[in-house]
């Protein structure tokens, strides 16, 4: 990728943006007509996407600059609404290159589907006969699905989880199985989800119990993507704090949000704001790994901070997370979203694994950002900008009087809409002048 061509993209117009990433080669001129013309999903796709369908509903899609993972560079899409994500993620990106980019460790693409079973007469017998037929459910697992064995997928193993009855909760004992199952590029649902429903008759007969319900878990810990960065303390001086100052304040505030869930919340919103954006404009199920997010925050029995920020050999400042990310580059609505399928253009056509390695270095570049304006200058300082123009926008600011607007409420004491209106009627007598 030709990166010269791409310095300074927010200074530029929206089409100059467009032509900047041809000209970088990130690409192709087709491509860039898409652009132009804008993403649109044809009605007949949107109509057979969901049910009742009656318009579409947008997000505007910006790319984020500077992301070096692995040794290799990526200019990577991100749909969200909110203001200085971009901004934010890009700058991170900036300065993590300076210090030598992110790298990343994927784990295999294990995924979990699950049979839970009420009314198990024995619960230890059955767990033991089921892990004795282990090959046989496998097979039936695998029977359901051919194609996905044929690629080299498939249902690979067995666990059994035992959960006792619970006298406060008033729970009964549940007997959970457990298939991992690799799905290769995809994120699988589908394929889960059809052989647990495979199995669910033969544990049945194995177990002497009654199935509950068979179905995929979000929660998956056999599919996790971890990245990390160093930063020498020399990039980190900001303001009236020292380099050391600003790593130990980071620091404090992932301490912070490991012993406080209510900061925790907030700290992880904070890198969800990163991952989802990714996992949206590649067309992934957000939600599904919103859940898995979080129930992997809470693994400790306490909700806590998904990254961690300490201190390294060198006094640098070292930050960690480890996400599960159960996407995928096919199936479910990528092959038919014109928006995913630019964005895995746009990607290079990477596999999921190293799609994977390019969320998390978001995500944790992200947080980065946030605690580091958070921990100096505080967060709205960065806001106001992107906030002054969306209310000289609300308030029916067009063209150039956008950027009028906005400068003149920043200087303001009120940045609110009644003075952006106020603002808005000034400029306007102004230039009838
Ligand atoms: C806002 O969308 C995200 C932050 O609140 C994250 C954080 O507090 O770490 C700034």
């Amino acid at each position: 990728m030709k990166t010269q061509f791409l310095q300074k993209f927010y200074q530029k117009t929206r089409l100059d943006r467009i032509d900047a990433l041809r000209l970088a080669e990130a690409i192709s001129d087709e491509d860039a007509n898409l652009l132009k013309e804008g993403l649109t999903i044809p009605n007949d796709i949107a109509n057979n996407m969901i049910e009742n369908q009656i318009a579409k509903y947008e997000l505007p899609l910006g790319a984020a600059m500077n992301f070096l993972i692995d040794g290799k560079e990526y200019v990577v899409p991100m749909a969200i609404e909110e203001p200085s994500v971009l901004a934010a993620a890009s700058s991170a990106a900036k300065l993590i290159k300076q210090a030598g980019g992110f790298t990343t460790r994927v784990t295999e693409r294990t995924m979990i589907g699950q049979v839970a079973l009420i009314d198990v007469p024995n619960l230890e017998l059955a767990e033991k006969t089921l892990l004795e037929h282990k090959d046989e459910i496998l097979q039936k697992a695998n029977d359901s699905k051919p194609s996905i064995v044929k690629r080299g997928g498939g249902a690979k193993d067995v666990v059994v989880r035992i959960l006792p009855a619970d006298e406060a909760l008033e729970t009964p004992a549940f007997l959970v199985v457990h298939l991992h199952i690799h799905t290769l590029e995809a994120m699988g649902a589908n394929i889960i989800d059809t052989m647990v429903e495979a199995i669910k008759p033969y544990v049945e007969e194995l177990t002497g119990g009654k199935s509950l319900m068979g179905i995929l878990s979000n929660y998956n810990t056999e599919c996790l993507a971890t990245a990390e960065c160093r930063i020498p303390v020399e990039l980190l001086a900001k303001g009236e704090f020292s380099g050391e100052e600003v790593r130990d304040r980071i620091i404090a505030a992932n301490q912070l949000a490991l012993v406080d869930p209510y900061r925790a919340a907030t700290h992880n919103k904070g890198i969800m704001n990163g991952i989802d954006a990714v996992v949206i404009a590649t067309g992934n199920d957000w939600r599904a790994i919103e859940a898995g997010c979080h129930a992997y925050a809470a693994r400790s029995g306490q909700y806590r901070s998904l990254t961690s920020w300490t201190k390294g050999e060198n006094g640098e400042l070292v930050g960690r997370l480890t996400v599960p990310l159960a996407i995928g580059t096919v199936g479910g609505q990528i092959s038919i979203h014109p928006g995913a399928q630019f964005n895995k253009r746009l990607l290079g056509n990477i596999p999921a694994k190293e799609l994977e390695s390019v969320i998390v270095s978001v995500g944790l570049g992200q947080n980065f950002s946030a605690i580091k304006a958070l921990v100096t200058e505080g967060i709205q300082k960065g806001h106001m900008a992107l906030h002054a123009r969306s209310l000289a926008i609300s308030v029916g600011a067009v063209g150039s009087e956008i950027h009028e607007v906005s400068e003149r409420l920043r200087q303001h004491q009120h940045m609110d809409l009644k003075t952006a209106e106020q603002i808005l009627l000034e400029l306007r007598k102004q230039n009838e002048m």
